[in-house]
């Protein structure tokens, strides 16, 4: 009887067990199949196609790892901001980091110059957005060249010309990849807004966004449309280095050009908030910083215009934490910032 007893638990033990197996099984299959959908969702969202099979394998299995990173990040709940299965999300971090910034090392000394203009400002408005001054253009996108460089030096003359004229000008990238082989700058292959700015001196301004349309290759340089310089520069100024008080007085006055640490998965996937990092100061993508203020909770943050399209980020922007306690700004924020300058 005992015997035949422990029989039937062991039995029983036995099925249970292997029902809370076929259980997690099913489970495990229904959360793959369940990801194979959001994969083909995500396909025909961002209009992507592989070119075979085994591509389509392997770009599936990076967009799983990406997508269980971002759903584990956001659950937590522990970050200031969340992250989003952007059109990023078949890439692994190297590839993204391969095709979508493009700043290079900066010289020492960089070729600004050192003055600052906004040194002596003292009256300083407890929160920017050069957006609603009509200084800033809509939010443009660089795809698949790493020339970040061109799009912040453009932001940043676009909202000086606006300052100085009343006009916002939408200006031509296009133009600094195929004719700006100043210094550092080479196109798709990456660049620095300081040889930019400096370019479009000597070049007797830049011409527009219609005029010369950005096309995201390097391209042979069109002589005669780059010697329509719609818009002048002056001449540029790099805001004194590792401090955040300074590129305050800068952002204050106009929209600066800005080189980050973009490199991380968190900035990557990106989607709103406050972002607080992780990031190093690697500096390797060149922004605009359009703007400053508070958040609800009250964290400081910049207000930054990135080139990746308006489907990353808010709306195509990012905040970033402003004020932390490292000296070179989250991110590397306020390592290299610059501005053009006009009469
Ligand atoms: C700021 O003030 C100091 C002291 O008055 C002066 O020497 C300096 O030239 C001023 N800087 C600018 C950019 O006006």
């Amino acid at each position: 009887m005992a015997m035949k007893m422990k029989t039937t638990i062991l039995v029983l033990a036995a099925l249970l067990l292997l029902q809370v197996c076929s259980y997690q099984a099913d489970s495990r299959s229904l959360q793959e199949e369940s990801m194979i959908v959001r994969h083909e969702q995500w396909m025909a969202q961002h209009g992507r196609s592989y070119k075979d099979i085994e591509e389509k394998a392997k770009r599936f299995s990076i967009f799983k790892n990406n997508v269980e990173y971002i759903d584990a990040v956001n659950n937590a709940g522990t970050r200031t901001y969340k992250l989003g299965v952007n059109k990023f999300a078949d890439l692994t971090n190297e590839e993204f980091r391969a095709t979508s910034n493009g700043y290079k090392q900066a010289p020492f000394p960089r070729s600004c110059k050192a003055t600052f203009m906004y040194e002596n400002v003292s009256a300083i408005p407890s929160s920017m957005d050069w957006r609603s001054k009509g200084a800033v253009t809509p939010i443009k996108d660089q795809g698949q060249c790493g020339c970040c460089w061109a799009f912040s030096t453009v932001a940043a003359t676009e909202g000086i010309n606006q300052i100085s004229t009343g006009k916002l000008v939408s200006l031509s990238e296009q133009e600094l990849v195929d004719c700006d082989t100043s210094g550092e700058d080479q196109g798709c292959e990456g660049g620095l807004m300081d040889d930019a700015f400096n370019f479009i001196v000597r070049n007797h301004g830049l011409t527009t966004e219609s005029n010369y349309p950005y096309q995201g290759v390097d391209a042979t340089c069109n002589k005669k449309k780059s010697s329509n310089g719609a818009v002048t520069i002056t001449g540029c100024e790099d805001v004194p280095e590792n401090s955040e008080s300074g590129l305050l007085k800068a952002v204050a006055n106009q929209p600066i050009s800005v080189a980050i640490d973009a490199s991380g998965q968190d900035f990557q996937f990106y989607s709103s908030g406050v972002f607080t990092g992780s990031c190093g100061t690697g500096l390797d993508h060149g922004v605009t910083a359009v703007g400053y203020g508070t958040a609800d909770d009250g964290t400081k943050y910049w207000l930054v215009k990135n080139s990746w399209g308006t489907s990353w980020g808010e709306n195509g922007y990012i905040r970033m934490q402003r004020d932390v306690s490292a000296k070179e700004g989250l991110c590397g924020i306020a390592m290299e910032a610059s501005y053009p300058t006009a009469n």
